[in-house]
């Protein structure tokens, strides 16, 4: 009998297993892909690491978390610069001095302030009741055309003058010439990739991959104490409330034979609205590769039905109010403890899924 039977072998899945093998317990982790890592999972091509579920970079403030990851991998100095072409123009991103001297001309944060400002006033939008009048109203009409309408339309499969004001609640713009996306004291990929972080974070326990818990659930529940679950939480409850909704996702990778360098940079956004793409990933660049080729991802943003790898929950109040639903009976639950991004139907970095893993195994063991 096991203490623990733990359903995803993701971040949340495999820190909650190795804190309770530390504490002498017995846990069988299960997940229904052929790997371990979740959505982190990185696999070797060509010799360079490829991250097959989007761009993983590792940013946190929390000094404790930088620490626990740490001590399972080194940590190179990469810093996430990503690169905007709409197209075919180059800018830097996020909004930064280097962005407005591009697009303006400018040289000096007070010149590149003033035109934000005049593009503000004469849009002259009070109470913003869209996304486009929201962007517009935060940053002008120049950057919005030319760096966040495309995106965010082929982001969210529909017009920015009909999405919600929420989704954009501020802009950030950087008076600076500073082109790190992140605010975060600690930034940097696993050297070697992030698989190795969760080979360690496993060894020693028993790992069932190819499973799918819904399919032998019955059984699968007779063989521990308590579940940990860190898949969707409307199919743990059989869907009574409702489907919760999500974006998904489809990535197209290709090795190429016949350069070394692609682009340049890790990640570029294609910001134009023809392009069907929103980024193409380099995977060398993460950690400087100098291999002889290189591999890149294309990544296409997807309406999600049931079936698809669901990626960015829609926590519009409809999606939100069923969730509630769910968490009032999860919240009932004395055997099953729900943890990580699609348990709790909500967007999580990295270190958020680490931190909340480390607060729940001390709910459970104590400090
Ligand atoms: P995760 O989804 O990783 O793991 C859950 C596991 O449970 C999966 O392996 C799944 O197969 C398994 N499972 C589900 N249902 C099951 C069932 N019925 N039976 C068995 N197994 C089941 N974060 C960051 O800090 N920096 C970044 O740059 C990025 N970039 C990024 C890009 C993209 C495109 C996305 C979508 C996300 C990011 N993230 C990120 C977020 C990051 O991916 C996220 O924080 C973690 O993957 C969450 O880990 P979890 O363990 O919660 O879920």
């Amino acid at each position: 009998m096991y203490d623990y039977l733990i359903v995803g072998a993701g971040l949340f899945g495999s820190i909650f297993a190795y804190e309770a093998k530390q504490r002498g317990k017995k846990c069988l982790v299960i997940d229904k892909r052929n790997h371990i890592g979740g959505n982190v999972y990185t696999k070797e091509v060509e010799g360079i690491q490829v991250h097959e579920y989007g761009a993983h970079i590792f940013h946190t403030n929390n000094k404790r978390i930088w620490d626990y990851v740490n001590q399972f991998a080194e940590f190179n100095r990469y810093t996430n610069s990503p690169i905007a072409n709409y197209k075919g123009e180059i800018y830097n991103l996020p909004f930064n001095m280097n962005t407005f001297h591009k697009l303006w001309g400018v040289t000096s944060p007070e010149e590149a302030k003033r035109k934000i400002e005049e593009q503000r006033k004469t849009a002259n939008i009070s109470q913003p009741s869209n996304l486009e009048e929201q962007a517009i109203s935060l940053v002008g009409t120049d950057i919005y055309q030319k760096l966040i309408k495309g995106y965010t339309e082929k982001q969210w499969g529909r017009p920015a003058n009909e999405l919600p004001a929420f989704i954009i609640k501020r802009l950030p713009v950087r008076f600076t010439y500073d082109n790190n996306y992140f605010n975060d004291r600690f930034q940097g990929i696993p050297v070697g990739g992030y698989t190795q972080i969760f080979e360690k974070l496993l060894d020693g326990i028993d790992v069932k991959l190819k499973t799918d818990f819904f399919k032998e659930r019955e059984e699968l529940e007779t063989l521990a104490n308590k579940i940990v679950f860190t898949g969707m939480i409307d199919q743990f409850y059989d869907y009574q409330f409702g489907v919760l909704n999500y974006r998904s996702l489809k990535f197209e990778t290709n090795v190429l034979d016949d350069t070394d360098n692609f682009q340049g940079n890790a990640v570029v956004n294609y910001t134009d609205s023809e392009t069907t793409y929103t980024r193409i990933i380099e995977h060398k660049h993460f950690e400087f590769g100098k291999q002889e080729k290189t591999v890149i991802t294309k990544e296409y943003p997807m309406e999600w039905e049931q079936g698809l790898e669901p990626y960015y929950p829609i926590n519009d109040d409809e999606n939100n109010t069923v969730y509630k639903k769910y968490k009032d009976l999860a919240d009932q639950e004395a055997k099953v403890i729900f943890g990580g991004r699609l348990a709790n139907y909500k967007y999580y970095d990295m270190h958020q899924v680490i931190g909340e893993a480390l607060v729940t195994v001390e709910k459970e063991f104590g400090k």
